[in-house]
Formats: C-alpha cells, sequence, structure tokens
C-alpha cells in the first residue's frame, strides 16, 4: 500500500499516512527541509535499517579517493535521536503504531510527525517538528512533544552531534575537535580529508517537563566522530514532556561577515536561535517563506485536480530549498541538496530548466547563479587547454568553482558484458558550454542588467564562443565545418557526428559574440578596451567566421531535422512498454547502451529541445512533423524531458497530450512511484514544471530579446494567474478560456509585448481576446 497523500486548498501539504519503513527514502526526499545552505533529508529521529541519512551544505564538496570524483559531503547529522523507554528502543516496527500521520507543510517549511506508540505496558503519545530555518541559514531546530499515556516510565534520550556518517561509505570528514561549552553547548568541528574544508556544528537542549523547565540527569559522551548528552528521567501517567534541540551549521567555505573564528560564530548563532525558541523561529521563518517565495509573483492555477496548484507549490518550494542563492560561488545540484545522487554536481539542468524559473521571479538569485559560470571560467580554461582546444569549455559536472571537470568515468554494469560502462559525457558531451552562454543571454534579456554583462556575462560569451570556433572541424571534402564525435542531450547516442541541438546552439553562441564584439566596438568603452586586450577583437571575430561554414542541419523533405548524421537511418522498434512503464530507463534490462545507439530511440528531448529554445528558427509545420516524428521515439528516461515536450505540446495546440505529460512531469516526485526519488529530488524536472505553466501555458517566450505571450490553457483548467518581473517591472498575466490580462503592477515605464504576430504597448494594463 502506498501510504502517500495530499493536502490541497488552503493546506500545502504533503503526507506520510502511516510507518512503513518500506517507503522511508520517498519521503526522507520529498520532504527534505533546507534553505539553500543547507539542506537536510527528513529522516526520522530513530535510526532505521532501510533509511539514507543526509545533510549537505552547499559548496562542502571532497574527493575521498584518487579513483572518484569529488562530491557534495554529507556532513554530520543533528536530527538523529535514540529514545529507550523502560529500556525499549523507541522502534516503529514494533510494537502498536495508531494516529500515525507525517505532514510537510509546504507553505511554512514545518516538517510535523504524530503517532501514539504502544509496547508492554508503555504508552506514549509522540510529536515531533522540525524546520530549517529560511530567516538564518545556519540554524535548524527541533521540537519534541512525549505524553505519558500509561504507567510511570522512565526515558533515556541520547542526542547531540553524530558524524558517523557517509557517503554511500565514502567517510569524508577526518575526526573533529569536541567541545562543550558553559555545560550545555556541544560542538564538533570535523575538517573533510581533501579539500580541508572546517565544518561546525553546535547543538543545544533544552526540557520542560508538564510546562515548567528543568534538567534532566544527564551525561556528557564522546565516541568517535560523536559528540552527544545521554539524558535520563521518568515520566508519570500524563506527564507531558517538551525537548527542545536547536542546532547550528557553520563551515570555512562561508564569506565571513566579521572576524570571528567560526567556533565562536557558530556558538554565537545558536545562542540567539535559542533565546528565541522554536515557535519564534517557526514564525519568522514562516515570515520569510511569505515574503521572498510565495508572495512574489505567485501562480495561481484553477484546475479540476487540485494536484495541479500543489504540483507547483512543490516545485517552488524545492527550488528554494535547494539553492544557494547566498553565495555565487555555488550553483545547484541536479538533485539539490536533498540526496547523494549525482554528488551534488551542477550540470546544464540549471541553465535550461532551473533558471529560467530564477530569472523570471527572483532575478537576484539568477544573478548568483550566473556569476558562479564566470568564476568557473578558470576550470573551463583547464578544460579546453587538456582537450587541446582554446577559449572556456565548461565542464559537464562542476562542483567547486576551480574544480574543472568533475564527470565519473565510470557508471552502471553493462546487461551484457557485466563490465561498468563508461561514463564519456565529461569527454565528449559539450553542449553545455553553450547552454552556459544561452543561461546568461536569457538572464540578460530578461533583467537588462548591464552592469553583469560588463562585469562577467560578455567575457563568458565570447570565451565560449573562443572555444567552439576552435572546437570545429573542417570537412575537406563538404567544404563546412562539423562538430563530431559528440553526445548530444539524447545521451542514448555516443560519438555522434554533427548533433542538431549542439551545432546549432554552438552557431548561436558564436554568432552572439561578433554581436557583443560589434556593440562593444561601438561604445569604445572601459569594458571594450579590457575584453579586447583579453580576446582581440579583430583576430577572434577571423576565427568567428568559420561559424558561417558550419553545418546546421536543415530540415529535410519530410520536414525531419535530423537529429544527427546517422539517426535516421537506424533500426526502428516499438518502444510502447518502455514508454509506459513504471520504471525509468527499463528498456535496459533488455538492451545494453551499444544496442541502444544502434536504434531510434532518444533519451530525452533533443531535437525538440532544439525547436523549443530557438523556436523563431522553425515554423509551425516543421515542429509538428519533428513532434510526430520525435515524440514517439523519446522514452523521457530522463526526467529533463517532459517539460519540454509538454511546453511545445501547448504550443502545437495538443492540449489533452501537454496536459498528459504535465502531470507526468509534476508526479515525478510528487507522486506515487515510491523508489524513483530515493536518491533526491529531480531538480530539473521541478524548474520545468514552472516552465510547463508559464511558458507552455502562459505562452510566455522571449524571442530575439521580446517578449511574446501567447496563452493556452488545458481543458480542465478555467483560469490561470502568474507573474514575472520584466526588464526589473513586475507583470501579472491573467489568462481566461476567452482572453488574457496583462497588468503592470507597479509599471512606470510601458511595454512593449507580442502576441501572434503583432505588437501591443502595455501602459498600465491590456486584454487581448484569445
Ligand atoms: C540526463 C542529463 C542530465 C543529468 C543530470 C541525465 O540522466 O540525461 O541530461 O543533465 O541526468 O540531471
Amino acid at each position: 500500500m502506498v501510504n502517500l497523500d495530499y493536502l490541497t486548498g488552503n493546506k500545502w501539504g504533503i503526507v506520510e499516512t502511516s510507518f512503513d519503513s518500506k517507503w522511508l527514502r520517498k519521503f526522507e526526499t520529498i520532504m527534505a527541509q533546507g534553505n539553500g545552505y543547507m539542506g537536510v533529508r527528513a529522516s526520522l529521529e530513530e535510526a532505521y535499517t532501510n533509511e539514507k541519512r543526509g545533510h549537505f551544505v552547499a559548496g562542502v564538496f571532497n574527493q575521498f579517493g584518487n579513483n572518484e570524483v569529488t562530491e557534495l559531503t554529507n556532513v554530520a547529522d543533528l536530527v538523529h535521536m535514540e529514545i529507550k523507554i523502560n529500556g525499549e528502543l523507541l522502534n516503529l516496527s514494533i510494537g502498536k503504531v495508531t494516529n500515525y500521520q507525517r505532514t510537510l507543510n509546504i507553505k511554512t517549511g514545518e516538517l510535523h510527525r504524530v503517532f501514539n506508540w504502544e509496547l508492554n505496558n508503555i504508552k506514549l503519545a509522540f510529536s515531533f517538528k522540525r524546520i530549517v530555518s529560511l530567516k538564518r541559514l545556519h540554524i535548524l531546530a527541533q521540537e519534541v512533544n512525549i505524553t505519558n499515556l500509561g504507567d510511570d516510565c522512565t526515558i533515556e534520550i541520547v542526542s547531540g552531534i553524530d558524524g558517523q556518517i557517509t557517503n554511500s561509505g565514502s567517510q569524508h570528514f577526518s575526526e573533529g575537535e569536541k567541545h562543550l561549552y558553559d555545560g550545555k553547548y556541544l560542538q564538533m568541528s570535523p575538517v573533510t580529508t581533501n579539500s580541508k574544508v572546517k565544518l561546525v556544528h553546535s547543538t543545544v537542549h533544552q526540557f520542560k517537563l508538564n510546562e515548567k523547565c528543568f534538567s534532566p540527569s544527564s551525561r556528557i559522551e564522546m565516541e568517535r566522530r560523536k559528540i552527544h548528552n545521554r539524558y535520563f528521567l521518568k515520566l508519570k501517567n500524563q506527564d507531558f514532556l517538551n525537548i527542545e534541540k536547536i542546532s547550528s551549521v557553520h563551515s570555512s567555505r562561508d564569506k565571513n561577515q566579521d572576524d570571528l573564528d567560526i567556533e565562536t560564530r557558530s556558538i554565537n548563532d545558536l545562542k540567539a536561535a535559542h533565546e528565541l525558541g522554536y515557535n519564534q523561529l517557526l514564525e519568522e521563518s514562516i515570515s520569510e517563506w511569505k515574503e521572498k517565495v510565495w508572495d512574489i509573483a505567485p501562480i495561481k492555477i484553477y484546475s479540476t485536480d487540485p494536484l495541479d496548484q500543489l504540483g507547483i507549490y512543490f516545485a517552488k518550494y524545492h527550488l528554494h530549498i535547494m539553492t544557494p542563492g547566498h553565495d555565487n560561488r555555488m550553483n545547484i545540484g541536479a538533485k539539490g541538496l536533498s540526496g547523494e545522487g549525482y554528488k551534488g554536481h551542477t550540470f546544464w539542468d540549471t541553465e535550461i530548466f532551473m533558471l529560467p524559473y530564477f530569472i523570471f521571479t527572483h532575478p537576484t538569485i539568477a544573478k548568483s547563479l550566473v556569476e558562479y559560470r564566470y568564476f568557473g571560467l578558470e576550470g573551463a580554461h583547464r578544460k579546453a587547454q587538456e582537450n587541446g582546444f582554446l577559449g572556456a569549455q565548461y565542464p559537464w559536472e562542476s562542483a567547486w568553482i576551480d574544480d574543472g571537470e568533475t564527470t565519473p568515468i565510470w557508471g552502471a554494469a553493462d546487461i551484457i558484458t557485466g563490465k561498468a560502462t563508461k561514463i564519456w559525457s565529461g569527454f565528449i558531451e559539450q553542449h553545455i558550454t553553450g547552454d552556459v552562454a544561452y543561461g546568461i543571454k536569457q538572464y540578460f534579456d530578461v533583467t537588462h542588467d548591464e552592469e553583469f554583462m560588463d562585469t562577467y556575462g560578455y567575457e563568458v560569451i565570447l570565451d565560449t564562443a573562443k572555444f567552439w570556433a576552435s572546437r570545429l572541424e573542417y570537412n575537406e571534402n563538404l567544404d563546412r565545418f562539423e562538430i563530431n564525435n559528440v553526445i548530444g542531450p539524447d545521451e542514448y547516442k555516443e560519438h555522434i557526428n554533427n548533433n542538431a541541438y549542439t551545432n546549432y546552439i554552438a552557431y548561436w553562441n558564436m554568432d552572439l559574440a561578433i554581436k557583443i564584439m560589434d556593440l562593444l566596438y561601438s561604445k569604445q568603452d572601459e569594458v571594450f578596451s579590457r575584453l579586447n586586450n583579453k580576446f582581440n577583437f579583430e583576430k577572434l571575430t577571423i576565427e568567428l567566421e568559420k561559424r558561417n561554414k558550419l553545418y546546421l542541419p536543415k530540415p529535410n523533405g519530410e520536414l525531419l531535422i535530423p537529429q544527427d548524421d546517422t539517426y535516421l537511418s537506424k533500426k526502428v522498434i516499438d518502444l510502447s512498454s518502455y514508454k509506459d512503464g513504471d520504471q525509468v530507463g527499463s528498456l535496459f534490462h533488455d538492451y545494453n547502451l551499444t544496442q541502444v545507439n544502434d536504434m531510434q530511440i532518444t533519451k530525452q528531448a533533443d531535437v525538440m529541445l532544439l525547436v523549443y529554445l530557438f523556436e523563431n528558427l522553425f515554423n509551425k509545420e516543421i515542429k509538428i512533423a519533428n513532434w510526430n516524428y520525435y515524440e514517439p521515439k523519446t522514452t523521457h528516461d530522463s526526467s529533463l524531458s517532459l517539460s519540454t515536450h509538454a511546453a511545445l505540446a501547448a504550443d502545437l495546440n495538443e492540449l489533452e497530450l501537454s496536459y498528459d505529460l504535465f502531470k507526468k512531469a509534476r508526479d515525478i516526485d510528487m507522486g506515487k512511484k515510491m523508489k524513483s526519488s530515493d536518491e533526491g529530488v529531480h531538480a530539473a524536472s521541478l524548474g520545468g514544471i514552472w516552465q510547463i505553466i508559464v511558458f507552455g501555458y502562459g505562452g510566455v517566450r522571449v524571442l530575439d530579446g521580446k517578449l511574446r505571450i501567447e496563452p493556452h490553457l488545458p481543458n480542465n483548467w478555467s483560469k490561470l494567474e502568474f507573474g514575472f518581473f520584466w526588464h526589473g517591472q513586475l507583470i501579472s498575466v491573467v489568462v481566461s478560456k476567452e482572453n488574457f490580462e496583462v497588468i503592470l503592477e507597479d509599471g512606470s515605464e510601458a511595454i512593449s509585448i507580442v502576441n501572434k504576430g503583432t505588437n501591443y504597448i502595455v501602459e498600465k494594463n491590456i486584454k487581448i481576446k484569445l
């Protein structure tokens, strides 16, 4: 039985309706909490064998050994508590559990679990609450309430800081220093073995019995990588015990705002939070959620299915807890801060899937994310050089800013040979370099942040264009440039030539660089001289001339854009059983990658993504022809895929199909597939949910720097309201079945929008018939 349910309407919640140790990992992921500084999986206080505990601090990477890549470390566990009643360990797999419910309140960020537990003559009611403060980035707060409904009993609680935690076996920390301050503040400061990042964890407990503060008898204990208190208490029938545990996490990677050492800062922050107590910490965190997230450009969906609204709340909640907007040396991992999956690494997922949400609704956070790529230039230069190219070649997977390429080399077992499969993406999945430039251009188009472009943006676009120019290969026979031996977005095709998506984005990147140099020439300002000194515009312009002979696969006689040189001549097989299967990647139970390479099977949007991102290059007939051809051949085995197809289907007015894909995307993590989120949330898909709503159904697109709005609602939505910032102004859009209205919320300056080829000037608001 699946024990997952939802609260809709005014209560936004994900609910675990009963305890089932089988599905612990699913709930740990989807109920994870965080604030962009840190992310904490929703592991229960008491430990279970099937769990995967996890607490991650953005930017704290370490390489465990030479044959492993650097990864986001799983830091000490602060939520764990061992609770013994009359000598029996609290364990919900034994005894009788009644009234169990655990809810993540998405609106407040609070996780709350209640249940009654009976064993022998023990009968207790428990309530566990937890938040990661959105207001105080370093603070995690817990409240535990225990009511004795049975006979008098003894309680023993072990709680503190547990560093006996690994990333699936890799222990990233040396034994840390341990301290007890003022008789109550526990502290442990381990250091990562290789990157030498120091973590400082501090924690404090406070007890109340029947509303009165008291200090239970206790002793401090230290073990290897552990420091905790062991508390001894007695509860009479109807006694009510309340425990608050407040913890803080700091690291030597934090951008320091003062001269204090980390240990002192940690204790100071802890004391301040402790003084406020759980309820006030919760209140201020709720206000922060409201002010910083929920009140900004809210989305309201009037659908026959209330899960559609919950879906966007869920997506936004996770997008915010995973994104380290406080520090531009950090970026978003493919699983956010919610699990060990993909090692905390950043992929093109950021630029193409999550970044648009931030660009349009939280431009300051978006800025931090694009700045990260500027700071990554050093690693990108190194990668280009190592591969014999010039300029900046971005790593397929990135971690700390100067790490360069961090993609692992070996992956899952090959079912035919039994050997580990080589992961080629780090070597030849090169479109990421164009994607990075694309993200920067979109950031600029929407924000008009010229200062960013002058300081960082132009340089990244020129440097990436320089890479592409050096990467092109001349084909003498055909007198054209090509890009051979790559992997495109469809990772089921390796070592292919002229992947359409890659070639187009490379061309676009180079062309944009030319336009930028022209612009800077005309300005002749300080930015021009700095960048001209760096790149030698004359020389770079000549290099970029090559783009005019770059082969861009054009639609053929049947209007199909070939995904690569050989795709269209490969074998076609019936994919229906794999497409609708319960498990992603089930294809690999029957075939290995070499075999799949020789079939017309696409893992994720590839040509369709090209059509989506560069939509004004292709007319409607071409879009339809390619949709009809590629959609049946796409397994959507990557969660990145559904949003692109859903938004495109909306463009093509295939609204039922689009809505079907939307629901699949909505349910990737939030839905009832109980195993697929074990390793963490699917960050790109969460960004994709916002894109389906705003770009797909809202019909918002930026084409040649212009704002286009062309809404189309799915059949069971009667209305959609959403908002975004355009050149710094807040715009609201209300879409009904008959028309749509664009309102400039605080607009001082008129804006222009395009709808179905017509330009409209909006001064305050405008209503356009659909
Ligand atoms: C997808 C990539 C994606 C990565 C991380 C892979 O399965 O094919 O496109 O970047 O996951 O999300």
